[in-house]
């Protein structure tokens, strides 16, 4: 059967997925770089680099969208005889006697094999360094004497990857670049308002160069041919506008059984204004000297990349988990923590399916992606809060974006999505537990970064919260705005133009009665958390006012939003129901259901655990819940994108993974631990990755935001892998409720919820000053606590207190 065949396979001991046929049916892809540096790179090698913005600091050219698919990369040219090949495969598409691609953390391997040669690359971007190193290994494993013509090469962008695939007019007369000994500099703009250059070195001398693309691809060829490679000759060309390139040429020669390391760098350097030029029209040179030497030689690279996995081994050692279920533990302990870091560092801005010009942080998402990797290094989730709290409007609302570059809230997109404040305080509530750092409470933090506007952090919070109460609808709801966290539900957009954005557009809001179900249940779950966070600082007064407003809302949810077996959606502009068994299409939706039982409201009522039970009668499918159901069939005016998309897609009845896990979390609180494990199960890739490696068509490594629903063409089909807050929810979902370990402010809540097949299991979870190695003996039980031995003395209640120091927890269900 067509669906079985298999691309790759994990490899744990090595937290690697190893690839073993570069004819994935997508690009399966990895991210290297942690802080500043960055580059996205697919299993042939395919893929771009940038400093910490992706579309304003863009270093490499890549093609979206192109054909053949994955055009652009950093390419090795081996020319061998009359053959020419490629390490990756890619572009020359020469058939290999070997390929693999190993992606780990922050690196990837690519190794080919052909005609006795072995060529592997080695792709990291080091610790704090501005630039990607390629170890490119060439062995000879024939019997003769090898004598081999190395071509490399990559493609400049002109710095912003907007203008880049669209100002020709003047992209074509500004590329420049130098050439210095086995070091390419390309300094575009530079003799402007630009201070920075990037490079492209390699640790041996060439025997030439190539720089202008025309001249190395030729104007009729293709990468798969490039006239410089088949003609085995190098025409060292200078570029002068047009398209600038990097390429080294380098004559090797190996005996049998010889093998030579080479060591490329690509490089990314800032000068100061008056310090850029070391002659007229000649680049200062300084850093790139001193960084090339931090790097030339193979025993200083394979340091770097030795510390880069050390980085990786004290990161991944903070939450650890033995089940002896190998398809949950790599999740947990590797993959899914991996993501966390990778949605952490690009929001939704670049991945194979994000272009990386579209988008900058989200506030919204930024926040939920912090909750996935607040453990792993408080200090820059400390950072981001403030960041993004420094985007807030004095009213609570808040741009729904910002530039990673500037820090300044995106005004393309501007505000008004009225779940957004309250994520800020799900974001700091996160970081405080972790942490038990009070302080940010006190960090002063401007709105709209205007100097002197500043207030307190704890303030900003309390707006967040007033936000969603000045601004309820007829039925004490709050009003959606132009989007809650579904940003296809636009309620006050009305368009029948086709020019205009669902997101930006509002043409109708005023006298809206559109009020968000989803809103009321995210604000009742923050607003608990906001009103333990008073009490807990003395804030007494704030606490009882906010707990008078989320009882309010609880009751206007039980009032007006629930529909007899599952909580309503919305209301529209006219204060119509949506999401009812009233409506001919999207009777129910997953949204409300997930933070309405999150909310726990009207359990006493028997409405949890109703909702739930819809959730599996006409949302869940092979394949994880749908969004809606039945899915919408044709356009609705006043309900926006939502209704765009064909049926089975998106936000369309497709499985949007980031919500799954709502519900998850709803079953776990009421205890279903059967329920809640066999919808997680169904979106975990490793379950995936054994069966639908074909079907599922993108990484098997790592969630994707959406699967094609029930109600698709090719249902269980995943797109948009990546970045999505899927990560950060199945992190928070596993971690906290599902194995049960939930960091408190005064230490360690136990409350796990387990399926009744669950067998003992133990996690060491690094916290504070603290590590806490707690076993947890489930004794078929699906929730409940029934003891907790710390260090050998019985604990009361379900909270294992903190205190510095290596402890031994037991815990019995
Ligand atoms: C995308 C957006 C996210 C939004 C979701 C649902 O994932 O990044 O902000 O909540 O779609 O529309
Ligand atoms: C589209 C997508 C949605 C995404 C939004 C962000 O509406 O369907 O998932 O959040 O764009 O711009």
């Amino acid at each position: 059967m067509e669906n079985q065949k298999r691309y790759g396979h994990f490899d744990d001991q090595h937290r690697e997925y190893v690839i073993t046929d570069p004819q994935t049916p997508w690009p399966w892809i990895n991210y290297l770089g942690n802080e500043d540096f960055f580059s996205l790179i697919s299993n042939t090698a395919g893929g771009y680099s940038f400093y910490k913005d992706a579309k304003f600091r863009r270093i490499t050219r890549y093609r979206y969208n192109n054909v053949p698919m994955d055009n652009g990369g950093r390419y090795f040219y081996i020319k061998d005889g009359d053959t020419v090949w490629n390490p990756g495969w890619k572009p020359c598409k020469t058939p290999l006697d070997f390929y693999e691609c190993r992606h780990g953390m922050s690196y990837t391997r690519i190794t080919g094999r052909k005609n006795g040669v072995e060529a592997s690359v080695l792709f990291f971007v080091p610790l704090k360094k501005w630039c990607e190193v390629q170890k490119l290994t060439l062995k000879n494993e024939s019997a003769e004497t090898k004598t081999l013509k190395l071509f490399s090469f990559e493609e400049w962008c002109l710095w912003n990857a907007a203008t880049d695939m669209e100002n020709f007019q003047r992209n074509f007369s500004t590329g420049e670049v130098e050439i210095e000994g086995s070091t390419i500099y390309h300094k575009t703009e530079y003799r402007e308002r630009r201070n920075h250059y990037a490079f492209y070195h390699v640790n041996a001398e060439i025997q030439g160069f190539d720089t202008d693309r025309e001249t190395f691809v030729g104007l009729y060829n293709e990468f798969a041919d490039p006239q410089v490679v088949m003609e085995g000759k190098p025409r060292n060309s200078h570029a002068h506008g047009w398209s600038p390139i990097a390429s080294h040429y380098i004559e090797v020669t190996l005996k049998p059984g010889e093998s030579k390391d080479f060591v490329f760098l690509l490089g990314y350097i800032e000068n100061e204004q008056d310090e850029k030029f070391e002659a007229p029209q000649v680049i200062n040179k300084k850093k790139a000297h001193a960084l090339i030497a931090e790097l030339d030689t193979t025993e200083k690279v394979d340091k770097a990349f030795a510390e880069l996995n050390a980085y990786w081994d004290a990161l991944l050692n903070i939450y650890n988990v033995k089940t002896g279920n190998d398809k949950l533990d790599r999740m947990v302990n590797i993959w899914n923590q991996y993501q966390c870091m990778v949605t952490f560092n690009f929001s939704r801005s670049a991945s194979f399916f994000e272009s990386g010009i579209g988008r900058g942080m989200g506030f919204r998402d930024s926040n939920q992606d912090l909750v996935g990797f607040v453990h792993q290094i408080p200090s820059r989730a400390r950072q981001r809060i403030i960041d993004i709290a420094s985007t807030q409007f004095p009213d609570g609302g808040c741009y729904h974006q910002y530039q990673p570059l500037t820090k300044r809230g995106n005004n393309d997109i501007g505000g008004g999505f009225n779940d957004d404040p309250c994520w800020l305080i799900f974001g700091t509530v996160a970081y405080i537990k972790e942490t038990g750092d009070f302080s940010i409470l006190d960090e002063m933090v401007p709105f709209d970064n205007q100097p002197g506007s500043e207030v307190t952090l704890f303030e900003h919070l309390k707006i967040s919260m007033d936000h969603v109460i000045n601004n309820l609808g007829p039925h004490l709801l709050p009003l959606i705005g132009r989007a809650d966290w579904n940003d296809c539900l636009n309620l006050n957009c009305f368009s029948w133009d086709p020019n205009e954005s669902f997101q930006t557009t509002e043409n109708v809001s005023e006298g809206t009665k559109a009020e968000s179900l989803m809103i009321a249940g995210l604000f009742v779950v923050t607003g608990k958390d906001y009103v333990a966070l008073c009490k807990k600082i003395g804030k007494d007064a704030e606490a009882v006012r906010m707990q008078k407003a989320i009882d309010a809302m609880i009751e206007a949810v039980k009032k007006h939003g629930w529909d007899g077996e599952w909580y309503l959606r919305a209301y529209d502009f006219y204060g119509r129901k949506i999401g009812s068994n009233e409506c001919d299409e999207a009777k129910i939706f997953i949204e409300s259901q997930g933070w309405c039982t999150m909310a726990e409201i009207g359990a006493d009522e028997g409405m949890v655990a109703k909702s739930l039970d819809s959730c599996k009668k006409y949302l869940e499918c092979e394949h994880g819940m749908v969004l809606n159901n039945p899915a919408f069939t044709k356009y609705i005016y006043e309900y926006g994108e939502i209704s765009s998309y064909p049926e089975g897609y998106k936000e369309n009845a497709g499985i949007f993974c980031h919500n799954n896990p709502w519900v998850i979390i709803g079953e776990c609180l009421a205890g279903r631990g059967n329920d809640a494990w066999s919808h997680y199960a169904k979106i975990l890739p490793s379950y995936v990755e054994e069966k639908y490696q074909t079907l599922h068509k993108v990484e098997p490594y790592v969630n994707c935001q959406m699967v094609a629903g029930k109600d698709a063409f090719k249902p269980g089909e995943g797109k948009n892998s990546w970045l999505t807050g899927t990560a950060a929810w199945m992190w928070y979902t596993v971690s906290e409720f599902i194995l049960g370990i939930k960091p408190d402010y005064d230490g360690i809540r136990i409350d796990p919820c387990l399926p009744e097949t669950a067998t003992d299991y133990t996690v060491s979870r690094k916290f504070r000053d603290a590590e806490y190695t707690i076993t947890i003996h489930p004794n078929g039980q699906q929730k409940g606590v029934r003891s907790i031995v710390l260090d050998g003395s019985p604990v009361d209640g379900t909270v294992v207190p903190y205190a510095p120091g290596r402890h031994t927890v037991e815990v019995t269900m």
